[in-house]
C-alpha cells in the first residue's frame, strides 16, 4: 500500500515514506513482494537505526512488543500500532512515554480496523463531550448472530461456517467469549471519555452460551440479538462493559448484519454519530496503519494535538450501580400462581414488567418478560430469589435490552 499510494502521499504531505527495515521471526518464510534485503531477526536493526522516524508494529501480544514499543518511544520516534491486546492493558504508560519524549503513538487500527472511529473521536469530536458509545466492535460475532437469526442456524453451524468463510480464528475464544471486543471498548472508552479505561475495567460476556431459542423469540418479540460494547458516563463516571443484547428491529445497530462492525457516537452536541465497515482483514487494517502515519506526517512539529488525551481520572462505574433493561426466559411448572409469585418477586426489588409472553408445554410453560429499566445489582437480586422458586426449573436466562425505556443508548 505504501509503495502503490507512495505519489499520493508525497503529494498530500510532501514526505516520501521510505520502508526500512522490517523485523521478522523466520528469514526463510515465503514472503511475496517484499525486498528481503529489508528483513531482519535483529531488533536492533529496527531500534537503534536513527534513520528511522517512525516505528509500525503490526506483530501482536504483549510480550516482546511493550518492551520494544517503549524502546521505540523513549527514543523519540514516532509509534503506530495495531494491537489491541497490548494498548488495552498498557496504553496509559505508552501514551505518557510519547508524551514525555515528544513524540506520538497512533492506534486507528486497534479497534475496528478501517472504521477511522478513533481520529473522529479524538479530533473532529474532541469538543463534542461524548455521552456515550455503542458499538458492534466484533465481526466474528456478528456473523455468527447474523446466520443464527436470518438463517435460522444453529450457534455451532454458524460458527463452522464463519471459520470455513476466514471470519473466525480456529481457536474462536478471544471473539466469542468477548474479551476481543472488552479489549477494543477499553480503547474506544480511554478516547472518548479522556480518560484511562484498561481491559480489567470492562467486564464481558460473549455469544458462547447463547442459545438459539432466545435469538428466535427476540425475534418474535421485535428484537435482533447483537454483541454489543456498550460506554457512557454516569454522573461523570465510566461504565464500559460488553455483552449480547437485545436491540429492537428499527434500531440502527439492528441493521448491521455480516461481519461488519459499527460504532454509535452520541453526544448531546452533535445527537448521534454512527460510523460503520470492516473491522478486520489485512488490506482494511492496512488502510488505518497508513492513514495513522498520514497524520504523523500531517501533524508532526506543526502539531494539531499530539497524543489523545487520558488525564480526566475519572472514576469507573460499579456494574450494580447501572441502570438495565432485561429479556427473561424462565421455565416452569405450569401450576397457578407461578406468573404472580415472580411478579412478586420483581416487584419487591422496585423491577417492574413490560411484557411477558407464556407458552404452556405440557406441565411445563416457557415463561418470557421483557423487564423496564432499573439498576442491575436490584435486577440481580430479583433474578437470584427468581431462580431458588420451587416452579423455576433450569438455569434462567437473562439479557439486556438496549435503549428500553428511552431509546437512546444512553438509556441503558
Ligand atoms: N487481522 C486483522 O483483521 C486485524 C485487525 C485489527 C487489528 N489487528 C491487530 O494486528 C496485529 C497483527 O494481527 P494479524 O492478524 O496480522 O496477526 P498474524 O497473522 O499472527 O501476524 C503477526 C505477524 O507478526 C509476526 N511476529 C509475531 N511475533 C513476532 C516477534 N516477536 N518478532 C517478529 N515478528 C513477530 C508473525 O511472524 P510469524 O510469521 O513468524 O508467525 C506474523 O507474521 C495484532 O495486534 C492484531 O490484534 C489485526
Amino acid at each position: 500500500m505504501l509503495a502503490d499510494q507512495g505519489a499520493t502521499i508525497e503529494r498530500a504531505s510532501g514526505h516520501r515514506l521510505e520502508v526500512g527495515p522490517v523485523l521478522v521471526r523466520d528469514l526463510s518464510k515465503p514472503r511475496p513482494g517484499v525486498d528481503r534485503s529489508l528483513l531482519t531477526t535483529d531488533p536492533e536493526r529496527v531500534l537503534g537505526d536513527p534513520s528511522v522516524a517512525a516505528v509500525v508494529e503490526v506483530m501482536g501480544g504483549v510480550d516482546p512488543t511493550l518492551g520494544y514499543l517503549r524502546r521505540a518511544l523513549e527514543s523519540g520516534r514516532a509509534v503506530v500500532t495495531a494491537n489491541k491486546q497490548l494498548l488495552s492493558r498498557h496504553g496509559p504508560e505508552l501514551l505518557s512515554a510519547a508524551e514525555a519524549a515528544g513524540t506520538e503513538i497512533r492506534f486507528e487500527a486497534s479497534a475496528c480496523a478501517a472504521i477511522p472511529v478513533i481520529k473522529v473521536l479524538r479530533e473532529s469530536l474532541l469538543a463534542a463531550e461524548i455521552a456515550s458509545v455503542v458499538g458492534i466492535v466484533n465481526g466474528t460475532t456478528n456473523f455468527i448472530l447474523t446466520e443464527m437469526r436470518r438463517r435460522g442456524r444453529s450457534y455451532g453451524d454458524a460458527l463452522r461456517l464463519a471459520q470455513e468463510l476466514g471470519y473466525a480464528e480456529a481457536d474462536p475464544t478471544e471473539d466469542v467469549g468477548g474479551a476481543d471486543a472488552a479489549a477494543k471498548m477499553a480503547i474506544l472508552s480511554s478516547i472518548a471519555f479522556h480518560s484511562r479505561v484498561l481491559l480489567d475495567d470492562v467486564p464481558y460476556e460473549g455469544i458462547d452460551r447463547l442459545q438459539s431459542e432466545d435469538v428466535e423469540l427476540a425475534a418474535e418479540l421485535g428484537f435482533a440479538i447483537k454483541l454489543l460494547g456498550v460506554a457512557c458516563l454516569i454522573d461523570g463516571g465510566v461504565s464500559a462493559r460488553v455483552y449480547p443484547a437485545l436491540v429492537p428491529a428499527d434500531h440502527p445497530l439492528a441493521a448491521i448484519g455480516g461481519p461488519d462492525n459499527a460504532v454509535l457516537l452520541e453526544s448531546s452536541t452533535v445527537r448521534q454519530i454512527m460510523l460503520v465497515g470492516p473491522g478486520a482483514g489485512g488490506r482494511e487494517t492496512a488502510s488505518a496503519v497508513v492513514a495513522d502515519l498520514l497524520s504523523i506526517l500531517g501533524t508532526h512539529r506543526g502539531s494539531f494535538l499530539h497524543n489523545a488525551l487520558a488525564d480526566a481520572g475519572r472514576p469507573i462505574v460499579p456494574p450494580a450501580l447501572v441502570e438495565s433493561a432485561f429479556y427473561v426466559r424462565l421455565q416452569v411448572t405450569d401450576q397457578p400462581g407461578v406468573l404472580a409469585a415472580v411478579a412478586s418477586i420483581f416487584g419487591e426489588q422496585g423491577v417492574s414488567i413490560r411484557t411477558v409472553v407464556q407458552k404452556g408445554e405440557g406441565e411445563s410453560a416457557r415463561l418470557v418478560m421483557v423487564l423496564h429499566r432499573g439498576p442491575e445489582g436490584r435486577f440481580e437480586a430479583a433474578m437470584e430469589r427468581v431462580s431458588s422458586l420451587d416452579a423455576v426449573n433450569g438455569e434462567p436466562v437473562a439479557l439486556r435490552v438496549l435503549g428500553a425505556g428511552g431509546g437512546a443508548a444512553t438509556a441503558l
